[in-house]
């Protein structure tokens, strides 16, 4: 088959026409119909912020991928646009893979991979991956450039290319997998044309993955944060407990030097779903995280509906004192606010308190009082499939899904925070939640899937007492 944006534009409306929306994300971003994986090219142009994602319009499954693309004043009301990138070319005919955006001077430069296999698909030893430059000055149509950096030799895994400026130096970080070990590959350009090798930026030690997907590298407060994807962790206790990771390293570098870091990775997220996030700047100098809402090769049930993969929130990350990321809502989230509901503060005993019946796209915040709560477990409950809960006895806070009939049951948790104070902000969407952890320390984030009648939310204790300190509700109106 061969690929063109036209051809891909027809069947998306088509496909469209014809999604069923129960799980459709009310204000999260998703692609029109088909398939959708990593955010790409997120950035601020001529007064739009872009969205690019990894996006496969003719099947709700993985395939050779083309840029999906919608733009937004606000980072939560999003137009859709018609695809970016289509695997038109000889450099990407098997996809163009994720990749970043940077604004030059009048011009919008798509930096990304181009996925191709000389021979046998089956086989990684055919693998190439370069990477390539599109541009456009409209914002909507790219004029392809072809490849500007080809694969070294002998690596095969060599892609997600994250470009950024200092000074007259056009950077470009790129993830590797040398043998069994990630690496992330530096470039230099004053073009974007031209690109010089600049050594090895950072690579796994011991335990730390055989391959680093969608690198990203930035400054918080003078210190340098290394975000990065790897794969291939192994989970161990509450830690790295799904199939691939997401999450950073904190250090220090010098132009023309290894980046240098205690090495300690810190998992972005502790829920069951989010990947491959990527950060861009607001023109007020907020840097942003978006990823994408779901896991590699987990059930994804919305499959039957003609769409398939989300992205998360815009979150806006800042360096905290003890060196962590924390990671809010950007503050535009406020606007999908529609009128606040109070809720009571509350004792609850053994019981179950009804908020709503049919919550769909909603954001709760509560603030529970740890240190007079007697009960077992206490939260939120979403119908019987979710409960973001208190476990008192193990002391950690926990996103519990139970969705027997799609295969998706489990729990992820957090250690519970020090104080007596535990303050979340919950944001419930048709088949998600993200819950922001006292502002901004943890987050937990999951797909949901409730079918018809189950979508009451309601406080709950279990074997004894808890109090809502205080709480309240905002329906999110689009
Ligand atoms: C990460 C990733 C990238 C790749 C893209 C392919 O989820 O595997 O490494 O570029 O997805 O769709």
């Amino acid at each position: 088959m061969t690929f063109s944006i036209a051809h891909a534009e027809q069947e998306l409306q088509k496909r469209s026409a014809t999604l069923n929306p129960r799980w459709y994300p009310r204000y999260h971003l998703a692609a029109r119909a088909g398939w959708m994986n990593d955010p790409n090219g997120l950035v601020w142009f001529d007064g739009w912020y872009h969205a690019f994602y990894q996006h496969h319009p003719y099947s709700t499954q993985w395939g050779p991928m083309h840029w999906g693309h919608a733009r937004s004043k606000d980072l939560v009301h999003w137009e859709h646009l018609p695809v970016a990138l289509a695997p038109e070319g000889p450099e990407d005919k098997d996809g163009c893979f994720s990749g970043s955006a940077v604004v030059d001077g009048d011009t919008l430069a798509l930096i990304y991979t181009g996925h191709k296999f000389h021979g046998d698909p089956g086989s990684d030893d055919n693998l190439y991956q370069v990477q390539c430059l599109a541009t456009s000055r409209d914002g909507i149509h790219f004029e392809r450039q072809g490849q500007i950096i080809d694969t070294p030799a002998g690596l095969h895994h060599f892609r997600d290319p994250k470009v950024w400026r200092e000074g007259d130096t056009w950077y470009l970080i790129v993830g590797s997998r040398v043998g069994d070990t990630g690496q992330v590959r530096l470039y230099s350009s004053a073009d974007l044309r031209q690109w010089q090798e600049e050594g090895v930026l950072a690579e796994a030690q011991e335990g730390m993955g055989y391959m680093w997907e969608c690198p990203d590298f930035f400054t918080l407060n003078g210190k340098r944060i290394l975000m990065f994807s790897p794969q291939g962790l192994a989970a161990e206790g509450y830690r790295n407990r799904n199939l691939f990771q997401s999450g950073y390293l904190i250090g220090d570098w010098q132009q023309g030097q290894p980046f240098s870091t205690d090495g300690e990775f810190i998992e972005l997220d502790h829920g069951h779903d989010f990947y491959a996030p990527q950060s861009f700047l607001t023109p007020d100098g907020r840097r942003i995280v978006i990823g994408w809402l779901d896991m590699w090769e987990s059930p994804m049930p919305e499959q039957q509906d003609g769409w398939a993969g989300m992205l998360s929130l815009p979150r806006e990350i800042r360096l905290g004192a003890d060196n962590r990321l924390q990671m809010v809502p950007a503050e535009e989230v406020a606007t999908l606010r529609g009128s606040y509901y109070p809720l009571l503060a509350q004792q609850l005993h053994n019981q179950r308190s009804h908020i709503v019946d049919d919550a769909e796209a909603i954001e709760l915040e509560l603030v529970w009082s740890m240190k007079s709560a007697t009960a077992e477990s206490y939260g939120l409950a979403l119908g019987d499939g979710l409960r973001i809960a208190v476990d008192t006895q193990a002391q950690r806070l926990t996103l519990e899904r139970r969705y027997p009939q799609f295969a998706l049951e489990g729990t992820r948790s957090i250690a519970l925070p020090a104080g007596d104070r535990l303050s979340l902000r919950i944001f419930i969407d048709r088949s998600s939640v993200e819950v922001f952890v006292n502002d901004g320390e943890a987050c937990l984030s999951s797909r949901i899937y409730p079918l018809e009648g189950q979508r009451e939310l309601a406080l709950f204790a279990s074997n004894g007492r808890a109090t809502l300190h205080s709480g309240g509700y905002w329906p999110l109106d689009k």
